[in-house]
């Protein structure tokens, strides 16, 4: 949620400010309520903060612009201790002169018992936060050691919690030091230039080339240098890798929203985590996964852990999986399974879903789950997360930077790694579905072309959109994964247009929620595919007709050439035919199409709802 920028150019330069705000910008979709700078200038540290967007501090330093500088460091936050007002915003200063400054990113647990001692010692807080604690703390410890890597080392150490902090001061000209734990944060190798970000959207203007800081580590940036060293001390390296996307994929690409861009980059986003997956012989090969065949084998649950959207896409992932491998699955939303005690052992593998790779209650599930012997798999979206880096083993999404808050892209990326996983299991552990798995994956391999189509055919959706603006509720009806489908489609009409909807399973309609039912209530029907085992098509057809007769208006989402839905519905949204278990992958699209469009067409900004980060790194 919070985004942090730091910057150390050559002396020279007076673009510090400039570059921070430009990385500040690019890191807006992870949500804030804040915004600040801090430089380093031949007089100081100055500093500028206010509470609202990007827009209210821009127009603050025009009004008052700060001093040329060469080495900057940049913050966007999202409230935790502290109302979202100018006071709270960061950066905080330290120490009676100021002279240093520092961001912060996540919570630091213990701020209370530090707060007291400072306060017995005669500091005066200036603000409500937690982080002020951090910069006065990282004051005392320069005053003591005129070291800023070193006094940042003696501070961690007495943090509890997650964070990542950046500090600047007044006597440390052309210094940035950062230290990281729990809380993300990468170094951007520049040409006589460094950068820190909250991830590499906040550089990737000005180099390619990032390295992955490590758990519990201080990184120190200077124009020629990035130094790594532990929490304990003990200098470290991190991981270098250039980043195979450029500034251009960070930007809307000629779409007027994010989310726009990113809806019509799904047919790529499942392409292309399909990629590479199979060897010669068509055989499914995940190299990343780092749990041996052995212990999959021998897996007898599978517990999938995630909040949101990507618990949806574990919704998705249990039929797939539980058909293809016969091993039972749970999904659970991560926040419920840290804090029950779970019966999991070394036989379970653990499934976290996660776009950001920084969910905070997700992150602790996973860890959770390591803690009592479960083999944890992290499926991801966002390489350097903390999740994956966390967890045994991480299976990467290849969505590409989703940058409007509410998931799109990701979602059928994510429901796409778990069928490659169910497959993967399949193929593994022999049985009636192994053989299976390649025909399965040249069906998936068609599945972009034909989310395309849908994209191309999304004209009528947008006017029933447009037409329903003033909607005050709508339904969702789904059955087997069409009912994690009806589920994301409420919570993408709740988040984008904050209009009451609900997602049931059709066929729990008649235990309750059917008396809702009164005329003219729109409902959606996600209907299975008549080739569905079980009869599943007929029972969804019956409850169509039954709300319809109760006066619902049946918008119906259904396979090209089912006609059996035509008498009982009000508007038919025609996808195409795909085998029951993918059919998500084609159901999804018109549902988030219809919510961006009535949303737009309230005025509503899609990409930053309100009250909803992209990242939520808090429990
Ligand atoms: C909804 C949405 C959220 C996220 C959830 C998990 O559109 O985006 O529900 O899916 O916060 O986020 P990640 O996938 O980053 O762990």
């Amino acid at each position: 949620m919070c985004g942090i920028v730091g910057y150390v150019g050559p002396s020279a330069d007076s673009r510090a400010l400039d570059v921070v705000m430009e990385g500040l910008a690019r890191l807006e979709y992870r949500g804030y309520d804040s915004a600040g700078v801090a430089l380093v200038t031949e007089d100081g540290v100055s500093s500028e903060k206010r509470a609202g967007k990007l827009g209210n501090l821009r127009a603050a330093l025009e009004e008052q612009p700060l001093p040329d500088a060469s080495t900057a460091i940049g913050h966007t936050r999202w409230a935790t201790h502290g109302a979202p007002t100018d006071e709270n915003a960061h950066p905080h200063h330290g120490g009676e002169d100021g002279k240093l400054a520092l961001i912060h990113n996540g919570i630091i647990e213990n701020f209370h018992a530090l707060k007291n001692e400072l306060l017995a010692d005669g500091v005066v807080f200036r603000s409500e936060t937690d982080t002020e604690v951090a910069a006065q703390l990282l004051a005392r410890a320069y005053d003591d050691t005129a070291d800023l890597t070193l006094a940042m080392l003696q501070v961690v150490a007495r943090l509890e919690g997650a964070f990542t902090l950046l500090a600047v001061h007044a006597d440390a000209p052309g210094v940035v030091v950062g230290a990281r734990r729990n809380s993300p944060l990468v170094v951007g190798i520049g040409e006589g230039e460094n950068f820190l970000g909250s991830d590499v959207a906040a550089f990737i203007g000005h180099t390619r080339e990032a390295v992955e800081l490590g758990q519990d580590e201080v990184v120190t940036i200077t124009p020629d240098s990035a130094t790594i060293v532990r929490f304990d001390g003990t200098p470290t390296e991190g991981k270098a890798y250039h980043v195979d996307w450029d500034a251009a994929a960070a930007e809307k690409g000629g779409y007027p929203t994010f989310m726009q861009k990113e809806i019509h980059e799904q047919p790529h986003a499942v392409q292309d985590t399909l990629l590479g997956r199979t060897d010669d012989e068509g055989r499914l090969v995940l190299d990343e996964l780092r749990i041996s065949e052995d212990d999959l084998r021998q897996v007898t649950k599978i517990v999938i852990v995630a909040c949101g959207t990507a618990a949806y896409a574990g919704m998705v992932a249990k039929y797939a999986l539980e058909h293809w491998t016969r091993i039972p699955c749970e999904v659970e939303l991560a926040h419920e399974f840290r804090y029950r005690d779970p019966v999991i052992d070394g036989h379970t593998l653990v499934v976290s879903i996660s776009q950001s790779g920084e969910t905070m209650d997700t992150l602790m599930a996973v860890k959770h789950a390591g803690d009592l012997g479960a083999h944890t798999l992290s499926i991801c979206n966002t390489h350097g997360s903390t999740i994956p880096r966390e967890s045994d083993a991480v299976l990467y999404t290849h969505a590409g930077p989703e940058i409007a808050v509410a998931s799109t892209k990701a979602f059928l990326a994510q429901i796409t790694a778990c069928y490659l996983l169910g497959l993967y299991l399949a193929q593994l552990r022999g049985g009636t579905y192994a053989d299976e798995a390649q025909s399965v994956m040249k069906e998936l391999a068609e599945v972009p072309e034909k989310i395309q189509r849908v994209i191309d055919s999304m004209g009528r959706v947008r006017e029933i959109a447009r037409f329903m603006a003033d909607t005050r509720s709508v339904l969702f009806l789904g059955r087997h994964v069409g009912y994690p489908v009806a589920l994301e489609g409420a919570l993408k009409l709740k988040e984008l247009a904050y209009i009451h909807a609900e997602g049931f399973a059709a066929g729990e309609l008649k235990h309750g929620p059917i008396a809702l039912i009164e005329p003219g209530q729109p409902v959606f029907i996600v209907v299975p595919s008549p080739s569905s085992e079980h009869g599943l098509h007929g029972k969804v057809v019956s409850n169509i007709q039954e709300i319809r007769a109760r006066g619902a208006r049946t918008l119906v989402i259904a396979e090209e050439g089912d006609e059996a839905v035509v008498p009982f519905a009000d508007e038919i949204i025609r996808v195409p035919a795909t085998s029951a278990l993918l059919a998500p992958l084609v159901t999804t699209v018109p549902l988030q199409v219809f919510a961006a469009e009535l949303a737009t067409a309230k005025g509503l900004d899609v990409d930053q709802p309100r009250n909803l980060a992209k990242s939520v790194t808090v429990e």
